[in-house]
């Protein structure tokens, strides 16, 4: 299969060469370049099927990183029987993030997509030294949504996805948006993973979050371009068992903190928390969660869907805004109005479950 895969290539390379006198792009490319390149290549080629499984076996038949490209997105059938609960996405102009997002999906046993863009990214759109070149301009403009050329799939049956790319300018690449507003994520949990020369994830998960408009979002995290297995294991180890908040038996998407206190509340909600909220002042709804939990209050101005400790051991949920000491826990991802139409209407019951 690989052969036949490498003979085509071969051939689909010498008709280039004879037809155009041009086979690849410049010489002056690096390693990481020319397999990004062999990764849109071969998409292309299998375009009705861009989902692939990083099985143990191809792990193993790899051997250098260029080769480790090629078997990492070669496309096979994606059998729906045969379907994970855990997808991989990744979009990488130069392998960084790929790489990242390949050892995630081998040691989360993941399916595995890949985001190319229509028209990939040359060195020259990606110079952020021009103020003029394509990365340049479309991190300027928040409304531009680069076109995907990876076949569209199916996330049936995914319960978490990992999501991965490189920062641009501090944030995601505007191929990211495009992405996320083409899907559904509804009781997905979203994690979010990037890789950058130094910045931090910054804003770009909740950005991620906001233009997708479903999912349940959690915290990101940032990379360095040569992280360890073992990082990146205790890593993926620490995402595992995300917070399901449902108001009235509705599920609704929270971006949850990363702090001690949401670490201790998923261990009591391991199993089941109901907690019976009252409305209170015409902006909250506050209930006890049974026993004190660790906090760390801070003066805090809340907004709309703001999820806060109160006094150690009461959660309170905002559809409007009040001042206090409060120790945060989340945000739920939805309109005011939403959130007025869930919480404003009398006391709701809350549950918070782990899956
Ligand atoms: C257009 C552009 C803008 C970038 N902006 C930043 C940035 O703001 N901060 C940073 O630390 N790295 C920045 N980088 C570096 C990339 O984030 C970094 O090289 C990343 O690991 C590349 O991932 P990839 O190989 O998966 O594309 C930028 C790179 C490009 C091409």
């Amino acid at each position: 299969m690989r052969r036949s895969r490498l003979l085509i290539g071969v051939l689909t390379c010498l008709v280039l060469a004879l037809g155009l006198t041009a086979c690849g792009k410049g010489s002056s490319e690096s390693n990481t370049e020319n397999s990004t390149e062999q990764t849109v290549n071969t998409t292309t080629e299998s375009s009705t099927e861009s989902t692939s499984k990083v099985t143990e076996t191809e792990q193993k038949e790899t051997a250098g990183s260029e080769e480790e490209t090629s078997s990492a997105t070669e496309s096979e059938t994606s059998n729906p029987e045969s379907r994970k609960d855990t997808l991989v996405v990744v979009f990488s102009a130069t392998g960084t993030t790929k790489s990242i997002a390949e050892k995630i999906a081998k040691y989360t046993d993941a399916d595995y997509y890949e985001i190319t863009a229509a028209i990939p990214y040359s060195d020259e759109d990606r110079d952020w030294t021009n103020s003029d070149s394509r990365c340049t301009k479309e991190q300027n403009d928040t409304s531009v949504r680069p076109e995907i050329s990876s076949e569209k799939i199916s996330l049936d049956g995914y319960t978490t996805i990992y999501i991965g790319y490189p920062i641009w300018f501090g944030q995601e690449p505007r191929i990211m948006d495009t992405f996320v507003e083409s899907y559904n994520f509804d009781g997905i949990t979203m994690i979010p993973f990037c890789t950058s020369g130094s910045s931090g994830i910054g804003s770009s998960g909740k950005n991620l979050a906001a233009n997708a408009g479903s999912g349940n979002w959690v915290d990101g995290k940032r990379f360095a371009g040569n992280a360890t297995e073992e990082e990146i294991k205790e890593w993926v180890d620490s995402m595992g068992n995300q917070m399901l908040l449902k108001i009235n038996g509705t599920e609704v998407p929270v971006i949850w903190e990363s702090n001690d206190s949401i670490k201790e509340l998923k261990g009591i909600a391991d199993g089941g928390l109901t907690i019976e909220m009252s409305m209170y002042g015409g902006f909250e709804q506050v209930g006890p969660i049974g026993k004190s939990i660790i906090s760390n209050d801070e003066q805090t101005t809340t907004s709309p869907g703001d999820i806060v400790l109160y006094s150690g051991n009461q959660i309170v949920i905002f559809y409007g805004s009040n001042s206090w000491a409060y120790t945060r826990l989340g945000k739920i991802d939805l309109s005011e109005e939403e959130l007025r139409n869930l919480l404003s209407n009398g006391d709701v019951t809350i549950t918070l479950t782990l899956h």
